[in-house]
C-alpha cells in the first residue's frame, strides 16, 4: 500500500551552512525540501554584527542552486562586545530573526561566546523590548559539570534565573536533549519554545558508544539516555505549540569527524524529512508532522506560513540516500539512522 502525506513546506529553525566550498556543497540539501532556515552564526570568525549578517546572507543567496526560492533567516552571534543598537537595527530592517547565545566553550566555534550574562544585559533588555528572540545553546561548560548533565544544570542555573529576571525576553531552547528540557519548555508560557533535532529522536548515547565509537553520531548537546530520547519523541509528536523542528544539521568533512579529536555535529539535511515521517509514523502521530515541521516555528517567530507544499510518499521498497555529500571542501557523511526508511520526499 502506498501512503502519501502532503505538508506545508517545512522550515528548519536551527541550521549550520558554513561558508565557501562547504556552503556551496550542503546548501542544496536543505533548499531541496525546506522553504526557510534559521542560519547559525558560528562561522570563523563569527557573524557578530548586522554588517556580518548581511554579507553572509548575500553569500548564501549567491550559493543557491538556480531557481531556488529558499530563504535564509539570519542570526547574530552574541558576544560580550555586541552593540544593542546594532542588534535593534538588524531586527528593524528584517535582516535578523534571532540572536544566538553560545556559552563560551560549549561547542564548535564558541570561544567568542558569553562568559557572564551580566555583561550582555543591555542587549538582552533591548531584545526583550523589541521582541527579538534569544536562541540558547543550553549547556554550562564548567569542568565540574558532567557532560550529560550540562543541559539540566543550564536550565537551573542560567535559563531559569534569566527568565525570572527578564520575563519579557522571548527564548528558544535550542536542540533540547533531555526530559528536563522537554518539561521546562512545556511549562514556560508563550515566551518560551524549544527546537528538537531529527537525530535526537533517533539515537541515544548507546548508539554513539556501544560496540565501537561512532563519530558520526557525536554531536553537541550529546545524545542522552533512552528515557530522554523517548521524552523528546513524545514532545515532538505531541502537536503542542512550543516544540518545533531545528535540525542542527552540522556538516564537518569526514577527515575532521573521523580522527582522535573528532568534531561535534550530525549532518541530517539530506534525509531529515524522510526520517521524521518514519519517526512520526512509528509514534502513530503522522497527523502532527506538519505542526512540528511547518506550523509551530513560524507561529513562534511571527512569520507567515509557507504557501508551497511538499509530498512525502511511503514506498514499498526501502529508499536509498547518499552515504556522503561530496563537497569541494571534502566528503560529508549523511546521518545514517541504522534502519530501513521507506519514506521519501517525492515532490
Ligand atoms: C554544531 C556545529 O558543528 O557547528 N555542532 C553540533 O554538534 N551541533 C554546533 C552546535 O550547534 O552546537
Ligand atoms: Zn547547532
Amino acid at each position: 500500500m502506498v501512503q502519501h502525506i502532503t505538508l506545508t513546506r517545512p522550515d528548519d529553525w536551527h541550521l549550520h551552512l558554513r561558508d565557501g566550498a562547504m556552503l556551496k556543497g550542503v546548501l542544496p540539501e536543505t533548499a531541496r525540501h525546506f522553504a526557510r532556515a534559521l542560519i547559525m552564526p558560528n562561522l570563523v570568525p563569527p557573524v557578530v554584527t548586522s554588517a556580518d549578517a548581511a554579507a553572509y546572507r548575500d553569500r548564501i543567496l549567491r550559493a543557491l542552486p538556480e531557481g531556488s526560492t529558499f530563504a535564509p533567516l539570519m542570526t547574530l552571534y552574541l558576544t560580550e562586545g555586541t552593540d544593542p543598537q546594532d542588534v535593534a537595527a538588524a531586527h528593524a530592517s528584517g535582516l535578523v530573526k534571532a540572536v544566538k547565545l553560545y556559552p563560551a566553550g560549549a561547542t564548535t566555534n564558541s570561544h567568542a561566546g558569553v562568559r557572564n550574562l551580566d555583561s550582555v544585559r543591555a542587549v538582552l533588555e533591548k531584545m526583550a523590548e523589541i521582541g527579538l528572540p534569544l536562541c540558547t545553546h543550553g549547556e554550562v561548560t564548567t569542568a565540574e559539570v558532567d557532560i550529560f548533565d550540562r543541559e539540566a544544570v543550564f536550565i537551573d542555573t542560567v535559563l531559569d534565573p534569566l527568565r525570572r529576571s527578564l520575563p519579557e525576553l522571548r527564548i528558544v531552547m535550542e536542540h533540547i536533549t533531555t526530559e528536563q528540557g522537554v518539561d521546562y519548555a512545556r511549562e514556560g508560557g508563550e515566551n518560551l519554545a524549544a527546537t528538537i533535532t531529527t537525530h535526537h529522536l533517533i539515537i541515544n548515547r548507546n548508539h554513539i558508544l556501544a560496540g565501537g565509537i561512532k563519530p558520526h553520531y557525536y554531536c553537541l548537546p550529546v545524545a542522552k539516555r533512552e528515557k530522554h530520547r523517548l521524552a523528546l519523541r513524545a514532545a515532538a509528536t505531541s502537536g503542542l505549540p512550543m516544540y518545533f523542528l531545528g535540525t542542527d544539521s552540522a556538516p564537518h568533512v569526514d577527515a575532521l569527524k573521523e580522527q582522535a579529536c573528532g568534531c561535534a555535529g550530525c549532518f541530517t539535511a539530506t534525509n531529515t524529512m524522510a526520517l521524521l515521517a518514519h519517526v512520526f509514523e512509528e509514534e502513530g502521530k503522522l497527523s502532527n508532522l506538519e505542526t512540528f515541521t511547518s506550523l509551530n516555528g513560524p507561529a513562534f517567530y511571527c512569520l507567515p506560513l509557507n504557501e508551497a507544499r511538499i509530498t512525502l510518499v511511503k514506498h514499498e521498497l526501502a529508499q536509498t540516500f547518499p552515504e556522503k555529500i561530496l563537497t569541494e571542501a571534502g566528503p560529508v557523511t549523511v546521518f545514517n539512522p541504522g534502519f530501513p526508511v521507506h519514506w521519501h520526499v517525492d515532490a
